[in-house]
């Protein structure tokens, strides 16, 4: 596996590889979710390439940046392991030189939920994005769902700005008790790890519900508040019953749905997702 910092090296290592090529972008502290996009990326493609890079401008300014876990030894172990040909791991200079003043932003599915919530921060997605686009040429990128609105976003600019990419969203990874799997995780004390299911329990409680045959989309978002509120540590952020591509709260669920929520436990804040088809 090639391990890559400038854009002058990473070119040439990319120019030299024949055949298709899948990228998984990461900001890093990889799990097994990332690799499972990294193994998908395999199956599909002749050569794979990842990104390492904790992109600053996705950042709000009481966000998370400088304790962002880190392990970059371990990263390019488990890559090699997955059978990654190229990492490319930038410096923030690299990537965002003196005197940068080009963002790309994406307008109206980026306005509820996370976009409400973050300001700026999928201007920071969607920029880093292109720009990895730009630098690694893949035919194909690989996404989780976890990040569901991140992927209507990107599919969005992918769309708009004719990039030749295939999106590839690959299906959350959970723990055994139903947590999906983020690197932020690990900011989790023992207390709130176990407070953390209930994510994943307002969300299955909606299903449910969804399921039975109920398609008041203020009953689902009630049923999810509920069992939130229920739960001492969480505190919620938003819940959402939303059209799955307009991303607008439902109140009549006709076609599927996208279930979403964001709780947080003390400075640690949670998403998570289900689609109703
Ligand atoms: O999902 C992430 O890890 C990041 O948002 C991404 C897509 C790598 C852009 O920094």
């Amino acid at each position: 596996m090639q391990t890559l910092t400038t854009l002058e090296e990473l070119r040439a290592a990319r120019a030299k590889l024949r055949g298709t090529f899948g990228l998984v972008p990461t900001m890093g502290y990889l799990h097994v979710g990332h690799l499972s996009l990294a193994q998908r990326a395999k199956k599909e493609c002749d050569h794979v390439g990842a990104s390492i890079f904790v992109n600053p401008t996705q950042f709000g300014p009481t966000e998370d940046l400088a304790k962002y876990p880190r392990d970059l030894p371990r990263d390019l172990a488990l890559l090699e392991n997955a059978g990654v040909d190229l990492v490319w791991t930038p410096s923030p200079e690299i990537v965002y030189p003196r005197d940068f003043q080009t963002y790309v932003t994406v307008e109206n599915v980026t306005k509820p939920l996370e976009g409400a919530r973050r300001p700026g921060h999928f201007r920071g997605v969607t920029t880093v994005v292109a720009k990895l686009f730009n630098a690694l040429t893949p035919d194909k990128a690989y996404f989780g769902q976890k990040d569901a609105q991140q992927v209507v976003v990107i599919k969005q600019m992918t769309r708009d700005l004719n990039f030749p990419v295939e999106i590839i969203v690959c299906p959350t990874v959970r723990e055994s008790d139903g947590l999906a799997l983020s690197s932020r995780n690990v900011y989790l004390n023992a207390e709130q790890r176990i407070a953390a299911t209930v994510l994943y329990r307002a969300l299955c409680a909606a299903k449910e519900l969804y399921e039975r045959g109920e398609r008041d989309g203020s009953k689902l978002r009630a049923v999810m508040s509920e069992l939130i509120a229920r739960e001492p540590s969480a505190q919620l952020d938003y819940v959402s019953a939303a059209d799955r591509e307009t991303l607008a709260e439902l109140e009549r669920i006709e076609r599927g749905a996208l279930l979403s929520l964001a709780v947080r436990f003390g400075a640690t804040r949670l998403i998570d997702n289900f689609v109703l088809e």
